[in-house]
C-alpha cells in the first residue's frame, strides 16, 4: 500500500470520508462517538483540521493509512460500460467495492462495451491525462479474433497507418498474425486511441473483429489472474512505471 505524506491540513471529516468512513455526516457521527483519535487524543470535532501522514489518526483503535490516490487494475467483462455512472447499464464502478469507491476512482480511456481486458481505474487526474494524452503516443495492445483472412499486405497496411471511414490516417500500428483463416487471430499495438480505433481500422480493411481484448496499455500489463470483473490495486512498481 502506498502512504501519502499530507502537505496541507485537511478537515478530519474530509479525511475519514475520503479513506471510505462513509458520508460525511456518517463520519461526524463516528467522531462524536469518540472513535476517533488523533496523535493519542479522543477528538470530537470533525472539523478538526489534521496533516494525514504526519498527525496520527486512529479509528476504532485502528491507525489509519492515509493515501490521496488509489490505483486500479480491472479486467474488464463484456457487457459492462467504461464509465462511472449510467442511468441503465452496468458500469464498471459497479464492480468495485465501497472501500475504494469512496476515492472516486475513474476509468483512464474507455473499452467498447463489448471489448473486455485492462482497465485501469484511478483518481490521480495527472497521471490520466499523461496516459491519455494524444502527444504521448501510449501503446495499447490487444489480442483481436477477426472475421476474415488476415494477410502480410494488411501487416503492411497496419505499419503505414490505415484510413478509417472519416478519412482520418492512423498512426503506424504494429499487427502480428497468431492464425490466419476464414476466422483470424491476431495480436496488434496501437499508439492513440480513437472512437473504436481497432474495429475501424479492420474494417477499412474488409474484416470484421468479432472478439477484442486489451492486454496492456503501456508498461501495465493485465494480470493474467485476474478473471472477468475482478481487479486489484497496481504495486508500487507498476505506478512507478506507469509514471516514467
Ligand atoms: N478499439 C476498439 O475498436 N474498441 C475498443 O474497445 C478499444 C479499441
Amino acid at each position: 500500500m502506498q502512504k501519502v505524506v499530507g502537505k496541507k491540513p485537511l478537515r478530519l471529516d474530509k479525511v475519514l470520508a475520503h479513506m471510505g468512513f462513509g458520508t460525511r455526516q456518517e463520519v461526524k457521527k463516528l467522531i462524536k462517538g469518540e472513535l476517533v483519535k488523533v496523535n493519542g487524543e479522543p477528538v470530537r470535532d470533525p472539523g478538526l483540521h489534521v496533516r494525514p501522514g504526519r498527525d496520527r489518526i486512529e479509528v476504532s483503535g485502528k491507525p489509519l493509512e492515509y493515501r490521496e490516490h488509489i490505483y486500479l487494475m480491472m479486467y474488464k467483462p463484456r457487457g459492462v460500460l467504461s464509465a462511472t455512472e449510467d442511468r441503465s447499464a452496468k458500469v464498471v464502478l459497479d464492480l468495485i467495492s465501497p472501500q475504494y469507491r469512496a476515492f472516486r476512482p475513474f476509468p483512464v480511456g474507455r473499452l467498447d462495451k463489448d471489448t473486455e481486458g485492462l482497465l485501469l481505474l484511478t483518481n490521480d487526474g495527472q497521471l490520466a491525462h499523461g496516459l491519455l494524452s494524444p502527444r504521448r503516443h501510449v501503446a495499447k495492445t490487444y489480442y483481436a479474433v477477426v472475421r476474415g483472412t488476415v494477410t502480410e499486405s494488411d501487416v503492411e497496411a497496419f505499419a503505414h497507418g490505415v484510413v478509417l471511414d472519416d478519412g482520418y490516417r492512423t498512426l503506424p500500428a504494429s499487427l502480428k498474425i497468431l492464425r490466419s483463416g476464414p476466422e483470424s487471430e491476431v495480436e496488434l499495438v496501437v499508439y492513440e486511441g480513437k472512437y473504436h480505433q481497432v474495429k475501424r481500422m479492420f474494417q477499412a480493411l474488409g474484416k470484421e473483429v468479432t472478439y477484442l481484448k486489451r492486454i496492456a496499455m503501456g508498461p501495465l500489463v493485465l494480470d493474467e489472474a485476474l478473471k472477468p470483473g475482478g481487479y486489484r490495486e497496481l504495486t508500487p512498481e507498476e505506478i512507478g512505471r506507469l509514471r516514467q
